[in-house]
């Protein structure tokens, strides 16, 4: 039987791999694993106490109710931001401004930290898979002040770290920092994530796409002829593709991660810059979609190339298998040039 590898020992062995290898992204790194360990147990909970199954009572800053797994998740990780010294600020979906920590250990912290604490959490209550999604960032303003907007703002290119836990049947924690993307299981019996998807690739075609199709008629004239494309017997399988939308974006990506696949959520007619927020659910899975073979756009550019204006910023997202982004563009590109 080969040896295990903990997330713990795969962090300390790759920290050469940084351009700053100080330490302190490790041990970042291994404080969201920690938290993340935290939320995993206050999911699999969920259901049996009322203190965390349900609306929270407030919306927040996009105006969807807050369920109690978002705000109990959404502490968790800042309190473990907050006492560890290595992060001088976060921003997080359920926080209307971003947050700079007021501690002197804080101020010398060099990363910040955007987050989505709990992904997909209207599935909360009918026990579907959610997850967390976390970009890291190094600061731009100077070590030993508070954190600014300017730290938080930075285009996804500059990502030094990005990746998510996702509590599915079982919780992963899937990670890059620039070299390729490692999966880790949760063993739940000793309580560590273990080395279980090394260097995973995301294939460059498959027979599944995902979007949610309420939204046809309402988005993108090429996207609409992709859909099209997928269910016709004239595509590249000569047969419909299947299609495959949870609901839970942190679930359908890693879905497509490991079996190929693409995940569509365009603007809209409705929502003209989209749903989905680019700091922290656009911008990390397009670093993993990349650093895994595959691709991350909006109809018009590349995701990562975005610079920020806002916080909680939209865009339109379409990610996965290079050969399926690549013939998306192609038919946005098509319709574009009758225009
Ligand atoms: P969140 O729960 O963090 O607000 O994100 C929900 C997102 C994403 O996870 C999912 O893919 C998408 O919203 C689903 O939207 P629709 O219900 O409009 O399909
Ligand atoms: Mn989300
Ligand atoms: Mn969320």
């Amino acid at each position: 039987m080969s040896k295990m590898t903990t997330l713990h020992e795969f962090i300390m062995d790759r920290q050469s791999e940084f351009q700053y290898a100080s330490g302190e992204l490790s041990r970042l790194l291994n404080d969201i694993a920690v938290a993340s360990k935290v939320v995993s147990r206050d999911v699999r909970r969920a259901g049996l106490t009322d203190d965390i199954l349900g609306a929270q009572g407030e919306t927040n800053i996009q105006g969807e109710e807050q369920q109690k797994l978002d705000v109990v998740a959404d502490r968790q990780f800042i309190k473990m931001f907050e006492s560890g010294g290595e992060v001088c600020g976060i921003a997080s979906e359920e926080n209307d401004d971003f947050m700079a920590f007021e501690s002197e250990l804080s101020k010398y912290g060099k990363y910040v930290v955007l987050f989505d604490p709990l992904d997909g959490s209207s599935n909360i209550d009918v026990n579907v898979s959610i997850g967390t999604i976390f970009s890291i960032y190094r600061r731009v303003s100077p070590v030993g002040t508070k954190a600014t907007l300017e730290d938080m703002l930075q285009p996804g290119t500059k990502q030094v770290a990005a990746g998510y836990v996702l509590y599915g049947s079982s919780t992963m924690l899937v990670y890059t920092t620039g070299h390729g993307v490692n999966g880790f299981t949760l063993e739940p019996s000793i309580g560590e994530y273990c080395l279980s998807h090394p260097n995973m690739r995301m294939p460059e075609k498959s027979r599944l796409y995902g979007m949610n199709e309420g939204n046809i008629e309402i988005c993108h004239p090429g996207i609409k002829d992709y859909a099209k494309y997928c269910q016709s017997f004239e595509n590249d399988f000569g047969a419909p593709y299947s299609g495959r939308y949870i609901g839970s974006l942190v679930a359908d990506f890693h879905r497509n991660l490991i079996k190929g696949g693409i995940y569509i959520y365009p603007a809209t007619t409705t929502s003209p810059k989209g749903k989905l927020r680019l700091l922290y659910e656009c911008n990390p899975l397009a670093m993993l979609a990349e650093q895994a073979g595959g691709l991350a756009v909006t109809e018009t550019e590349r995701v990562l190339d975005i610079v920020p204006t806002a916080l909680h910023q939209r865009c339109g997202y379409i990610t996965g298998s290079k050969n399926q982004v690549e013939k998306v563009q192609e038919l946005i590109a098509a319709r574009e040039a009758e225009k």
